[in-house]
């Protein structure tokens, strides 16, 4: 079996970054290089002072313990190729914006541009393993480029092994995961492959949780899990719809039906929407994988777990205009939170994204506060979903404040869009204060208690609440 003691990690992402640090800490007798063509990425990622590229609770203690002893990171993406026995892809894989397959398939293009840089640099063998989320059969592609442009005495073998972790809990997932997942070729050297993969991650996952399947089983499970975990999420929002509807309480239902163990407790909190890089990319693209197999009734299926997510998202914005007396335009929006969840800085997919978008197409004037998202980044967000307006037009109608209450002063609603926790401890009382009556809150994460506010004097609206008690 062929042992690892050097690995590369081509992509210094959401996910390159975390694994491989945590690889590094966990097993100091591998040497890791994670290298990135992005200059300003890998900058961050050695800064003196840690300013890391992504926001993660624990992930700067670890780079703290690794970096330097064995773990580094490059942009020289050749050395790092050149030098590793196992070479992780994980670069990003966003739905095509054009050609065949665009607003559905995975756009492949930088998985191809990596593999072809290892069939290029290579001079030796290599365990090369698809880290990034890929559609099912991605492995036979990889495997054509590799075998056609390899140099002699570097054979390759492909493994599979998709990541589950959650941004915000990277680090804790990292460290304990429900599972490990390697796929293979079910041939002497796949297995041998497999195991040599298997025996890095036993230096401190439990052998129990690392399970070896067939490459394209593992392939799909990635597509699967996340299909699965967004499903639930829809599947709870449309019973928010009814609740409002009815006066049913959708926490009380959730917390109601997550009670039988068959169907488990998590994973049913009902939300503005998802967001999120993943859930949505993944899900088209298995739609867009049943479609290419002739599997229309599939592609339906899954496909609706998006335009549900959707409509959550239209509705959530309507019931604030309905609640403000039909009209928002001219009124001050406060929204709380512009990540796609509590705990990261990242605003891919974001709800928040969407529900500013409505409220600026509804001229209303609109108060952001982030606790961790860059004004940059909620600039370039906010440009790219409104692309016929200009940004210093979205500017005159959008401002970022650096606090909950200042975003919230004389504002006629607050609307929580990410559940950070800080959310729930600002001095209600003071935001109260500061804001224009009826003082309107509108709480699309489940996070505040409603019926606290209500007593400081505050009209509370909360997703899968209706108004009839
Ligand atoms: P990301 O955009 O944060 O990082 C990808 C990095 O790859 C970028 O820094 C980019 O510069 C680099 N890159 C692209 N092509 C390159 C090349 N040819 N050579 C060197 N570097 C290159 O993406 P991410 O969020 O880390 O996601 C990576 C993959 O992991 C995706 O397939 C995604 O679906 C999957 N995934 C993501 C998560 C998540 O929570 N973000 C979780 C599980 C799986
Ligand atoms: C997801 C998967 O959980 C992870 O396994 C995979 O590797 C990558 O995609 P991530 O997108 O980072 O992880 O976060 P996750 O916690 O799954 O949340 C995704 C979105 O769903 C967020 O917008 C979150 O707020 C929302 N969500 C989650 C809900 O609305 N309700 C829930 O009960 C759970």
């Amino acid at each position: 079996m062929p042992r690892v003691n050097q690995i590369c990690c081509i992509g210094a992402g959401y996910v390159g970054g975390p694994t491989c640090a945590v690889i590094a800490l966990k097993c100091p007798h591998i040497r890791v290089t994670i290298v990135d063509l992005n200059q300003a990425r890998i900058d961050a990622w050695n800064s003196p002072d840690f300013s890391l590229p992504i926001y993660e609770p624990g992930l700067e203690d670890v780079v703290r313990k690794a970096r330097g002893r064995n773990l580094f990171f490059s942009t020289d993406v050749d050395k790092g190729i050149r030098d590793a026995d196992l070479i992780f892809v994980s670069v990003n894989t966003p739905t095509k914006k054009s050609g065949v397959g665009a607003g559905f398939a995975a756009d492949l293009n930088y998985v191809e541009l990596a593999t072809r840089r290892i069939a290029a640099t290579a001079t030796s063998s290599k365990i090369v393993v698809e880290k990034s989320t890929v559609p099912c059969r991605t492995a036979e592609s990889m495997r054509t480029i590799l075998d056609a442009n390899s140099k002699p005495n570097a054979r390759f073998d492909i493994l599979s092994n998709p990541e589950f972790l959650a941004e915000g809990t990277a680090i804790d997932d990292l460290f304990a995961p429900d599972r490990v997942l390697i796929g293979s070729l079910q041939t002497q050297e796949g297995k041998e492959a497999c195991a040599a993969l298997s025996e890095v991650y036993q230096n401190w996952v439990p052998k129990e949780r690392i399970l070896t399947v067939g490459l394209w089983s593992s392939e799909l499970s990635k597509l699967a899990a996340n299909a699965m975990l967004a499903q639930r999420i829809s599947s709870i929002n449309a019973l928010s719809a009814i609740c409002e509807a009815t006066g049913a309480n959708i926490a009380e239902v959730a917390h109601s039906i997550g009670q039988d163990s068959r169907i488990g407790p998590k994973f049913l909190r009902a939300s503005v929407g998802f967001g999120g890089s993943c859930f949505q990319k993944d899900i088209l693209n298995l739609v867009y994988l049943s479609e290419s197999l002739n599997l229309k009734e599939v592609a339906e299926y899954w496909k609706q777990v998006v335009t549900m997510n959707e409509y959550q998202k239209r509705r959530f914005s309507k019931r604030v205009v309905d609640t403000l007396f039909n009209t928002i335009t001219g009124k001050r929006i406060a929204v709380l939170g512009f990540a796609f969840k509590a705990d990261t800085g990242d605003t891919r997919e974001s709800a928040a994204i969407t529900l500013i978008r409505d409220f600026q197409q509804e001229r209303a004037l609109v108060n952001i506060y982030d606790p961790q998202v860059e004004s940059n980044q909620i600039w370039a967000d906010l440009n790219e979903a409104s692309p016929d307006v200009p940004l210093a037009a979205i500017q005159r109608q959008v401002f970022i404040c650096s606090s909950a209450l200042e975003a919230c002063k004389n504002a006629e609603a607050v609307i929580i869009a990410t559940e950070w926790a800080e959310f729930k401890t600002i001095d209600w009382e003071a935001v109260y204060a500061g804001m224009n009556k009826p003082a309107f809150v509108f709480d699309g994460r489940l996070l505040v208690d409603a019926d606290r506010l209500r007593s400081i004097g505050f009209k509370v609206t909360v997703i899968g609440r209706g108004e009839r008690l």
